[in-house]
């Protein structure tokens, strides 16, 4: 059995401005096991409904309000940072990319010339293939080793390839993957997104920055990766090392959106 209900907008929805059409209330549906999936509103149709198991963010944040408009709500942040008004005519790399900006991409029609995500989780990725109706957006799996999401995978090394032959973006993104990394991978991750970005782009990622000189911690010892928090010196080095430049670092929930703290580099 399925109930459906209306929602609300945040107000952060209306204050931070969007990219593209889609104003309106949002429906929620419920699913029998209490599981949320979301739907979207009166002016728009949904052109993709990822089921629940595809959805990776955190439970208080799919909780906020569709996963598609979280996702435009990031995106428009991301383009604010860089400087901006949207992403039009932008070939644009999501490392470690979910499903939610697929969902808002497709959901906003949010102005872009290519996405490209690239996730170790397979399944997600196969079903993002075949359902994304839309030429502009592309998914590849890698099958990349990490303690929380992939743990028989490949180590990540600087010199792993990506599928994505030798194509240059204007930007890249990783929302909530560094916050999932060790200290090595994502130095990897760096070496490697360095060799996907045109000399005049940018990166651009969250991560959860730590006081002091710890270098490196997890939140929770037991479960290595579920959040892995860093000092500003150490993420700085490791970008340094793998010749990124660091532009800006802002602080968390900035106007409340749901992200940690982020960070804006180009090539250095
Ligand atoms: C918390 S989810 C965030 C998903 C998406 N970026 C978003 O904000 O909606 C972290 C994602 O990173 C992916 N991931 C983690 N480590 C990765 C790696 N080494 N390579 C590619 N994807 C990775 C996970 O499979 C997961 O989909």
């Amino acid at each position: 059995m399925k109930a459906w209900r209306l929602r609300s907008p945040p107000a952060l929805f209306t204050m931070s401005g969007c990219i593209g059409p889609g104003h309106g209330l949002s429906m929620v549906e419920i699913e029998q096991n209490g599981a949320m999936t979301t739907a979207t509103a009166f002016d728009r149709n949904p052109q993709l409904v990822v089921p629940r198991r595809f959805k990776r963010n955190a439970p208080q944040v799919l909780a906020m309000a569709p996963s598609a408009d979280t996702g435009l709500w990031l995106l428009q942040y991301m383009a604010e940072r860089i400087g901006i008004p949207d992403l039009a005519g932008l070939d644009i790399l999501d490392f470690g990319c979910g499903s939610r900006f697929a969902e808002a991409i497709t959901t906003h029609d949010i102005p872009l010339r290519s996405y490209v995500g690239i996730d170790v989780y397979k399944e997600m990725i196969e079903f993002l293939t075949q359902n994304v109706n839309d030429d502009r957006l592309s998914f590849h799996h890698v099958n990349a080793r990490n303690p929380k999401y992939n743990k028989s995978g490949d180590p990540l090394m600087p010199e792993t390839i990506l599928p994505i032959g030798d194509k240059r973006f204007d930007v890249i993104c990783m929302f909530s993957v560094i916050t999932h990394q060790l200290p090595h991978d994502a130095q990897a991750i760096f070496a490697i997104l360095r060799r996907h970005v045109k000399e005049s782009g940018f990166l651009f990622f969250s991560a959860s920055l730590g006081e002091g000189d710890f270098g490196y911690r997890e939140h929770d010892a037991e479960k290595p990766t579920e959040l892995s928090v860093y000092s500003k010196d150490l993420l700085n080095e490791l970008l340094e090392r793998e010749k990124w430049r660091v532009v800006s670092i802002e602080p968390e929930s900035p106007r409340d959106l749901p992200i940690l703290d982020s960070i804006l580099c180009v090539p250095a």
